[in-house]
């Protein structure tokens, strides 16, 4: 977590820093800070709380100069207050330090650095970065960097200026990290949006890479010190893709923009003709014996969908877990498993190292990615980009249904592929597959009646939400989404699992959100709403249009358009979405930057 800027150049550092980490907020916003060269010297500010908070300090305290850094922070060690929020500075303040990740050793390396007379001043483990590079500094910031990084055990994106060297040094290993490329002037960042007013040509740091970044230009080192060519990438993404776009929230933004991220996601690779999809992907689906699909959170959600569908399709047994689980369970595999790793951003932490964990034991590795250029990306041997654009908003939603999409048509592909899906069946998929942006559209105008659901139960203290086999991770999805955004409790189960016993919890206070589309479990589910009914509880039915059982069971239905029943989640998660962002609003929560939340948590 945490999000990192760096500049260098002709303009106000000061502006450029806090425009970054504008950016850059969702990554953390605990506390905040810059150091910047002024004629007077390196001065830093610093505060808890958000970046606002800073932003007003600096209207008191004005720094002025053509470089500097700055950082938003997500606590991991020590509590957000003024002294533990970066940048850290060595004692005489000529150096000053931001980083993010976490310093596995940073206990031992304290014990010695204060036996050696430095004196901490506050909690953090990357404040011994500050006092290592002080120690190992005799005149070049770049090589005391890389000295003091021999010395260091864990993840981090560190960059460190020096108020005599006009420059910025950087590194990374495991935390992202991305050089702006500008004329006359450089920048650094966590992450793109940050970059994008100023430019659009990037180099993303691989691990184990250093870096100098003056005005004039970028040199790149590994820890040994070689020198190293990385490549520029031109990012196709706009500033206004990562900018709000006249919504209130990011979320909501990104709730609306489902329609046009299934057509980045799908389209140009469905061959309907064919009965196939152009994935471009060097897979010998014959050759696999077993799929483990690795994820956290949303992603895992939609890993989960996926494991239904590569069964079904593939006839390919699939294990799902989550990542943090999967990394410590010995899993059983060989190079005839294909490890698939979902993540929006490519830097969970955990997710990475699942998928290290799959790779080490001999796995195929594939990624289904939204970001490009991300350290997951470079880590497996195919990529399924999912094309969602930029997601800012830290509650997933657009991602989700990109990545739902990826799942379906690569279960499509592989069950062509190994001859387990017809032709015919394939092209009827891949036809409805075609609707999904009009049908979301479609489930995007009952926005106002899902308001009025929300007005009406926003005041509940606890949500169940039920479905059955595709539809159990939409009610999962459903659950965290309301979770994240309204810190209402929402549990979310299986409907069959109910009688087993969540059922306890039922009661008139309870609203029961049952996600009751038409499929080959339809039925069961209706009796599942009996049994919620009968014990007093509310429920809210995802419903397929036209449907007339259900009105007459369920206190509230939310219809939406029939497709495919293995297709149906991508449709029926959109009210879910909404339902929590419209309670969350009536609540009075921050949408898109809930607490204790960090869009991309690079910690495990
Ligand atoms: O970037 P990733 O997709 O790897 O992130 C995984 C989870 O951290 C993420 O989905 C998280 O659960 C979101 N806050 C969900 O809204």
């Amino acid at each position: 977590m945490c999000g990192i800027v760096g500049y260098i150049g002709f303009r106000n550092a000061t502006d450029v820093l806090i425009d970054g980490l504008r950016r850059l907020e969702y990554r953390g916003y605990d506390s905040a800070g810059v150091a910047v060269r002024t004629p007077e010297g390196l001065r830093v500010v610093k505060r808890s709380g958000k970046l606002s908070v800073l932003a007003e300090a600096l209207k008191e305290e004005r720094l002025e100069g053509p470089w500097g850094i700055g950082h938003t922070r997500w606590a991991t060690h020590g509590a957000p207050t003024d002294p533990n929020a970066h940048p850290h500075t060595t004692e005489d303040g000529r150096i000053a330090v931001i980083h993010n990740g976490i310093i596995e050793n940073y206990l031992e390396l304290k014990e010695a650095l204060r036996a050696r007379g430095h004196r901490f001043r506050s909690e953090t483990d990357s404040e011994v970065l500050a006092h290592l590079i002080e120690e190992k500094y005799q005149g070049d910031l770049f090589q005391a960097l890389r000295e003091a990084l021999m010395e260091v055990r864990g993840a981090y994106a560190v960059v460190a200026v020096h108020q005599d060297h006009e420059e910025l040094v950087a590194a990374r290993t495991v935390s992202p990290l991305v050089i702006g490329l500008g004329e006359g002037e450089n920048f650094l960042a966590s992450d793109v949006p940050a970059l994008l007013p100023y430019t659009r040509r990037v180099i993303f740091l691989h691990d184990g890479d250093l870096a100098r970044i003056t005005r004039e230009g970028v040199e790149i080192r590994d820890l040994e010190g070689n020198p190293l060519a990385r490549e520029v990438v031109e990012i196709d993404w706009t500033l206004e893709a990562a900018e709000k776009g006249g919504f209130p929230h990011y979320m909501l933004k990104e709730i609306y923009e489902q329609p046009w991220v299934l057509e980045n996601t799908l389209g140009g690779r469905l061959r309907e003709e064919e009965g196939d999809v152009e994935l471009g992907l060097g897979l010998d689906s014959k050759a696999l014996e077993r799929i483990h699909v690795i994820a956290c959170g949303t992603a895992a959600y939609a890993g989960w969908y996926g494991k239904y569908l590569l069964e079904a399709l593939a006839r390919i047994p699939t294990e799902w877990d989550v990542a943090s689980e999967y990394r410590y369970r010995d899993p059983v595999v060989d190079e005839r498993t294909l490890a698939i790793a979902i993540s929006q951003s490519g830097e969970t932490i955990d997710t990475l190292e699942g998928l290290r964990e799959a790779k080490a034991k001999g796995a195929r590795t594939l990624g289904v990615i939204n970001a490009k250029g991300s350290s997951l990306t470079r880590e497996v041997e195919d990529v399924l980009y999912i094309h969602a654009g930029p997601e800012i908003g830290v509650a997933s939603t657009k991602a989700y249904i990109a990545m739902l999409a990826a799942m379906a048509m690569l279960a499509v592909h592989l069950g062509r592929g190994r001859g387990t899906l017809s032709q015919e069946g394939a092209r009827e998929l891949l036809r409805e597959m075609r609707k999904l942006p009009r049908l979301v559209e479609e489930v995007l105008e009952k926005r106002p009646l899902v308001a009025h659901i929300a007005e009406k139960y926003h005041q509940a203290q606890d949500f169940l939400f039920l479905g059955r086999h595709v539809q159990a991770p939409t009610a999962y999805e459903g659950a965290l989404k309301l979770k994240e955004i309204s810190y209402i409790h929402a549990e979310a189960y299986p409907a069959g699992e109910m009688k087993h016993g969540p059922i306890a919890l039922i009661d008139e206070h309870l609203p029961v959100v049952v996600l009751a589309t038409r499929g080959p479990l339809y039925e069961k589910t209706l009796s599942n709403i009996q049994e919620v009914r009968a014990r007093g509880g509310k429920v809210i039915a995802i419903a397929t249009e036209g449907d007339g059982e259900i009105p007459k069971l369920a206190q509230d239905v939310i219809p939406v358009p029939e497709v495919h029943p293995l297709l149906a989640p991508i449709v029926s998660v959109v009210p879910l979405q909404l339902l929590a962002y419209e309670i969350a609003v009536l609540l009075g929560r921050d949408v898109d930057q809930p607490r204790n939340l960090a869009k991309s948590v690079t910690v495990e």
